[in-house]
């Protein structure tokens, strides 16, 4: 047993700072361990979103020393000994209170995008490398670490022009259905604004899924999009074999 200090994000829209709690901790324990025994001791309105407690719901987003965490999933012997660890709300979206923000836009966000759509007739027969490159892109818990981290949204607050990685994984696991039929081209290059995308890297360094969201799904869709749009044979082939998709 130790003592370690938590500076926890406490306000709410209005304003706010860090607030120093000490809690004694054991090995194994998590952020959210903590700040669950802080709540339960010393702050009982202290505002905190979390569900299962095991990685998979994506409630628990907060930033942990200034890096986008699930607080169940970080341990607290990860964290530097001799420094206070510090708990703040995701940044990219609005505060409601304490550690919990309103990510409702991505859910505004997933409703612009057109859901699964197989032709009416389509031979249920799909090949393992199908299932197994789609398969990567539904591990998605939903947690938003991801659009947290992403400078588009974080720094620049385009969410009026930018869908985030989130989004361009839920759309690039449409496009590489081999039975979906939508073309999803237009969406994702000017709605989802596809171009804002710098390739850093970023958010798949965050996703707690190990998604590889920037080599797997983004930069497909890029090259798809380029394709489409740009290759004269690419167009060319397309339009003889009558094929729209993206
Ligand atoms: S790779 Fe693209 S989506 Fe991912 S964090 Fe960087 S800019 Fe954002
Ligand atoms: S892609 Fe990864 S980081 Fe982004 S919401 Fe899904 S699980 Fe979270
Ligand atoms: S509480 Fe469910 S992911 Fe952390």
């Amino acid at each position: 047993m130790s003592v370690r200090t938590l500076q926890l994000w406490r306000g709410d829209a209005a304003g706010g700072g860090t607030v120093d709690y000490e809690v004694e901790v054991e090995t194994g324990m998590v952020v959210l361990d903590a700040v669950l025994e802080i709540q339960r001791s010393q702050a009982q309105d202290l505002a905190v979103r979390w569900n299962c407690k095991a990685a998979k719901c994506g409630s628990c987003s907060a930033e942990v020393n200034g890096r986008p965490r699930l607080m169940c999933k970080m341990r607290l012997d990860h964290l530097p000994e001799d420094e206070p660890i510090t708990v703040e709300p995701l940044k990219a979206f609005p505060i409601i209170r304490d550690l919990v923000t309103d990510v409702s836009w991505n859910y505004e966000v997933n409703k612009r995008i057109p859901p699964f759509t197989p032709k009416a007739d389509a031979e249920w027969l799909i090949g393992q490398e199908d299932v197994d490159r789609m398969a990567e892109f539904r591990k998605c818990i939903e947690c938003f670490l991801c659009q947290d981290v992403c400078h588009v949204l974080r720094d620049h607050q385009l969410h009026s022009s930018y869908f985030g990685p989130r989004f361009l994984v839920r759309i690039a696991s449409l496009a590489m259905h081999p039975l979906d039929t939508l073309d999803r081209a237009d969406l994702v290059s000017d709605q989802g604004g596809l171009g804002l995308c710098n390739i850093t890297k970023c958010c798949s360094e965050v996703c707690p899924e190990g998604i590889h969201i920037t080599d797997n799904a983004i930069i497909p869709l890029k090259e798809r999009v380029v394709d489409r749009r740009y290759d004269p044979l690419v167009r060319l082939i397309r339009r003889i074999a009558g094929r729209r998709r993206l």
